[in-house]
């Protein structure tokens, strides 16, 4: 038996207080943050967190995004230094959320790749490893920074190389990892049109066309839930607490997939006065 952990939206978060660094997006984004954010994100709780993941062996940790809150040179330093520390445990694998390339000026200047190259993809395509334990991974790029919205952009280079990732595999039990659910919504989250991932639906067909059983992990929607695609049986989707926070409605959390032989049984963490097993899920 494999163990793999689920973990995503850290959203570290760090205060920009030059005006002439406000004039852009992350004026809102900061201005929200100053309002809500700084009382409901908790990373204080890493240290715990890795105490626990010590005590668990695990195989590996699959990262779906959304390290940071407005993609500061800070808030890629506090996150890298966690990924880091999870590193010491098991490989990490990471995609890019939309916050990793929240403004157009972080994008330019690399900032995700100045961090993290590390524990990204080579490229910025569709991209296949063997995860410890013998199970592949598919990683997908689903994001790019926009003007206001956050949206997110499955692009025609990651349909080619996704077809090209799937056409390899031959039918193996997968796990995806990826930042944007590709189901629009679910009994546990409604996604709109600014939120909701670009191309979602040309995502989800060539998934489902392969036929193979895939476990597709994502993030973004910052809710627990897991689903199966009522035209795909072949598809799970499961999205994942935001990892620190501490919201009534949204506690933070993180997600342990078991991988024995072709089964993956899906064990959904919570923080409630402390990190709680939730019960086996089923879709
Ligand atoms: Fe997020
Ligand atoms: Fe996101």
């Amino acid at each position: 038996m494999a163990r793999y952990i689920h973990l995503t939206d850290l959203h570290y978060w760090s205060l920009v207080c030059n005006p002439l660094r406000m004039l852009n997006k992350r004026a809102l984004g900061t201005l929200n943050l100053l309002i809500r954010r700084r009382h409901q994100i908790k990373t204080e709780r890493a240290a715990g967190l890795i105490t626990l993941f010590q005590e668990m062996d695990i195989d590996a940790f699959l990262i779906g995004g959304d390290l940071t809150t407005t993609a500061t040179e800070e808030e890629f330093r506090q996150a890298a230094d966690f990924l880091g520390r999870l590193t010491m445990l098991a490989p990490v694998y990471l995609v890019a959320g939309n916050h990793d390339v929240y403004t157009f000026e972080s994008k330019r200047k690399e900032r995700l790749e100045k961090y993290c190259q590390y524990w990204l993809p080579d490229e910025d395509t569709a991209a296949i490893d063997r995860l410890p334990g013998d199970v592949p991974l598919l990683r997908i790029p689903t994001v790019r920074p926009n003007l206001l919205s956050s949206r997110g952009s499955f692009q025609q280079d990651a349909a080619t190389s996704l077809q090209t990732c799937l056409s390899e595999q031959q039918s193996q039990p997968m796990i995806v990892l990826a930042h944007y659910p590709f189901l629009p919504q679910t009994a546990a989250y409604h996604l709109g049109l600014n939120r909701g991932l670009g191309n979602g639906t040309t995502l989800r067909r060539i998934l489902g066309g392969s036929e193979q059983p895939l476990l597709y992990l994502a993030g973004h929607v910052h809710v627990f839930s897991h689903t199966r695609d009522p035209e795909h049986p072949n598809l799970e989707q499961v999205t994942t607490r935001a990892l620190f926070y501490a919201k009534k409605d949204r506690p933070g959390g993180f997600t342990e997939i078991q991988a024995a032989g072709a089964q993956f049984s899906v064990y959904p963490w919570v923080y409630r006065d402390g990190w709680q097993r939730e019960a086996l899920s089923s879709p």
